[in-house]
Parts: C-alpha cells; structure tokens; sequence
C-alpha cells in the first residue's frame, strides 16, 4: 500500500468543497444545425461571481448519490453532476460511493451553465477526495460528453467558445467588472429555443448559417483584437473609469446574442428585464445564454449597487456581482 492510499484509507470521508462558478455569454451567434443535432456556436463565455456549493465525499462501498434542497434539481442519473462521476471513476480507476451535495444558490434552466459548473465542480472535488487527478486533456474530454457549456469551466476567465460550444480557447482577461443579474422566475428550455431559431431563422434569411458564423467569427476577431490591443499594447497602464475598460468597449460595439430573437417574442418580460437595466444604467445588457437570466455590466460597483436597488423596486430579482477573471476563478474555487 502506497503513501496515498495510506492517506486516504484513515480518511475515508474525506469533504471537499468547491464554489461553482457561473458564466454569462458577451455575444452568442448561432450558425448551422449538425448531423449530430447539435448548432455550431461562437460565444465569448465570461465567469462571474455567482455560484453554488458543491461538496464531495468519497465513502467505503459503490453507488453516487445526489443531495440536493432544491425540487427542480434531478437526483437520479440525468444529473450532470451523476453524469461526470460515472466518467471520471472510470477514468480514474477509483471505487467507492460518491456522495455529491448540491446547495443551489443559481437558478436552474437559467442560462448561467449552473448545471454544467455543478459537474465540473464535482470533477474537480472528486479529483482531490480521490487524491488522483485526470490529464486536463481526458478532463476536457469527459466535459464535453457531458454537456457544451462544461470545459469553459476547466479554463474560467474569458474563453472563446466553438464548435457546439465545447472547444474552448483562453482568451487574455479583461478587468474584473460590476455586473447585475437578473433572475426571472421562468426557466427557458435551450433544446426549444435552438429548435425555435431553426424554424425562425428558416423563414427569415436567406444567407447560409455557416457562411454567416464564418462571417460573425471574422467580426468577433477584429473586435477582440481591437480590445486587446488597448488594453496590452496601447502602452498606457490601465486607468479607472468608463472609456478604459477594455470589456465594456467590447460590448459596446453591439456584440448581440442571437436567442434573444427567439427568447423575447415568447417571453416579453425579458426584453422588460433588459430595457430596465439599460434604464438603470447598465453600458450593456443582455440575455445569457437561452435565459432566462439577464446581465448588465456597469462602470463602477456603485452604479451597479444603485442600479440592483432601482430594479428591486420595480420587482426584478436582481444583485450585484463582478465578472471573475482566471487567477481569480482558480484561485477561489475550493473553500477551504
Ligand atoms: O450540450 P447540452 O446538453 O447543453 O445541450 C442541450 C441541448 O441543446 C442539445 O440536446 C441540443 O438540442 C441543443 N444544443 C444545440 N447546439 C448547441 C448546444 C446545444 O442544438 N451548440
């Protein structure tokens, strides 16, 4: 017996615990529907603050087991946390009865990836119970089987999304930025709301949706490039205040999610829910994601914090938080 196994034989109910991160989408562009059901995507992912709590025990005996407070949460095997651990014990070559508690903070269905940070979290908590760890690449493989919306969760930070979503790319950070969530009670389904763009789209335009993400793509780079470049090369350190945050020029230059064209005709109180955040203030506002939650990045973290009281008053659940860069995301991500 190894010096690990040593370890983890006297503690054999080890707890760790992880903050799952959530991510808001600056700009999504759907393309081309697949052979595998699937759409290509381009999207720039961004982590925020917002997050659950995931704890993991490794036990004596077989079997994974889903806690969880919250009644919209599946406990069975369609969990995405169940999903990953029945991958990752195969991978590696761990035995033992999983126990992965859930304390639901995010919305469910809310396009904030709360799910598909859930079972990265649980990845990256079973990895460190188990006292083995996965090479990122079978990391980056098992997330993506999973659902699209997990590897961005293994990079953090600003990662550019393709394919379905699943190849992702670090892309430098921008500055840490105030943000206002938005959580509409209503839970939209991303299945519908990609099989809703096809019917839409179909009718609308004619242009080939490849050729138009091939297009969005040239478009996203030269915009990212522009960004960039003031941020690291302008040669000027970066000053406080509105015209230099290099995010927000981003943004600005009428990045757009293309669900809102199918999320808003069905749900008009989420278009409300973005035009209340431009009226509080926000530089942008968007959809995240299929929704229904909805963002708006602010200038400083006291015009975000005025801007959560004016929309409380106005009855939209809504709080403050900041976009979480990589150091930051890495950094913070287990308790303890
Ligand atoms: O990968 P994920 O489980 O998040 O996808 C949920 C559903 O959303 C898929 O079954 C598919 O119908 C749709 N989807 C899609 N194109 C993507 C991502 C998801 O059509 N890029």
């Amino acid at each position: 017996m190894g010096p690990h196994a040593l370890v983890y034989y006297n503690h054999p109910s080890m707890n760790v615990t992880v903050r799952s991160f959530a991510k808001i989408n600056l700009g999504l562009w759907i393309g081309a529907p697949r052979e595998d059901g699937f759409h290509e995507l381009l999207t720039v992912y961004q982590t925020i603050g917002l997050h659950d709590v995931i704890r993991v025990r490794v036990e004596r005996g077989s079997g994974i087991e889903i806690r969880c407070d919250d009644p919209r949460v599946p406990r069975d095997e369609s969990n995405t946390c169940f999903r990953i651990v029945e991958r990752a014990l195969k991978s590696l070559r761990t035995k033992g009865r999983i126990v992965v508690d859930i304390e639901k903070r995010l919305p469910v269905q809310g396009g904030l990836g709360g799910a598909s940070a859930n079972a990265v979290a649980t990845l990256l908590a079973l990895e460190r119970a188990s006292r083995k760890s996965l090479p990122f690449a079978e990391k980056l493989r098992i997330a993506a089987e999973v659902g699209s919306d997990l590897p961005l969760f293994l990079v953090g930070g600003t990662v550019l999304g393709l394919g379905r979503g699943e190849r992702v790319f670090p892309l430098p950070d921008f500055p840490a930025t105030p943000c206002v969530v938005v959580t509409p009670e209503v839970g939209v389904s991303t299945a519908k709301a990609f099989a809703d763009w096809d019917r839409v789209r179909g009718k609308l335009t004619p242009q080939p949706a490849s050729d138009r993400i091939n297009e969005l793509g040239r478009e996203l780079s030269a915009r990212l490039g522009e960004a960039y470049k003031r941020q690291f090369y302008s040669g000027a350190p970066l000053r406080r205040g509105r015209a230099e945050n290099p995010l927000l020029d981003l943004v600005r230059t009428g990045i757009q999610n293309d669900f809102e064209s199918v999320v808003f005709p069905e749900y008009p109180d989420l278009r409300e829910g973005k035009r209340a955040l431009e009226r509080a203030g926000a530089k942008y506002a968007s959809l995240s994601g299929s929704g229904s939650t909805l963002y708006g990045l602010f200038v400083s973290r006291k015009a975000a914090v005025t801007a959560v009281a004016r929309l409380r008053k106005q009855g939209w659940a809504a709080q403050v938080t900041s976009t979480v860069a990589r150091q930051a995301y890495w950094r913070r991500i287990f308790v303890g």
